[in-house]
């Protein structure tokens, strides 16, 4: 298996004359942690739904663990591999944990790869959601529905996880376990990328940080490069 598990080449979408995506090449190593940061608008989810195959680009290409997937829709990707979350919450309210679980369940891949069911498992038990299986959804704190969220994406058995802002709307605690939980999955085999505007669970988590600025790859480099790096300490961690 080749080390890299995930990589673009070039890639440009365009929404009328906003370039969110400006020949983006970045490629991700099998079993990191990243996080891509970047001030409102800078691309990052446009980026995201590239690589999910939410959209399709203009130009470039996506391969996903050795293959050309720039022409597959999201559910095919999901099917060779990828797992995935959204900024905004997709869980269905009204059916209870245990129903939501097995609607992404309901699809598992042919081939799940080794350590695929005891990560579901691990993020179940960290994120307390085995003890409420019976709940409807609706009743959850907005923190345990993006905890719900990220393990109805593991579910499929995903080699490699795609969340966007996973920590939105939580609380400094909240986030922190988050990315502890995160931590685990990655030290258990999970390659993961995260788009994250919170700082702390950038230092907490990242092992490499990928800085977009107006569609471009701006900067990469570890929590210290980026966070001691005066152009993005300027323009980005300073914006606050
Ligand atoms: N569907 C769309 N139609 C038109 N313009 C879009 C669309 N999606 C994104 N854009 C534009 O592309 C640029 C990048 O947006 P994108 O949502 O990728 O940024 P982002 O980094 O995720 O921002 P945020 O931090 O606010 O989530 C912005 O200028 C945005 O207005
Ligand atoms: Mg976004």
């Amino acid at each position: 298996m080749s080390d890299t598990i995930l990589a673009t080449e070039r890639l440009v979408k365009r929404f009328g004359g906003v370039t969110a995506a400006d020949n983006v090449s970045v490629s991700l190593r099998r079993g990191e942690l990243r996080c891509l940061i970047g001030p409102n608008g800078a691309g990052k989810s446009t980026l995201f739904a590239l690589l999910c195959g939410i959209y399709l680009p203009d130009s470039g290409s996506v391969r996903l663990n050795g293959n050309d997937v720039t022409s597959l829709q999201a559910f095919q990707r999901v099917r060779r591999g990828l797992g995935l979350t959204f900024q905004t919450n997709r869980t269905y309210h009204a059916l209870s944990v245990r129903q939501n679980l097995e609607t992404a369940l309901g699809a598992p891949r042919n081939d799940r790869p080794e350590g695929a069911k005891s990560r579901y498992q691990y993020a179940l038990e960290r994120f307390g959601l085995d003890r409420d299986l019976d709940r409807p959804a609706r009743e959850l704190p907005h923190h345990r529905l993006q905890w719900l969220e990220i393990a109805m994406a593991l579910a499929s058995g995903p080699d490699i996880l795609l969340l966007d802002e996973p920590t939105a709307g939580m609380s400094p605690d909240e986030t922190l376990q988050t990315a502890r939980v995160l931590k685990h999955l990655n030290r258990e085999g999970l390659t993961i990328v995260v788009v994250e505007h919170d700082i702390a669970f950038v230092r907490e988590a990242a092992q490499v940080v990928t800085v977009l600025h107006q569609g471009r790859i701006f900067a990469e480099g570890s929590v210290t490069e980026i966070t001691e790096h005066q152009d993005v300490r300027r323009i980005y961690l300073g914006r606050a």
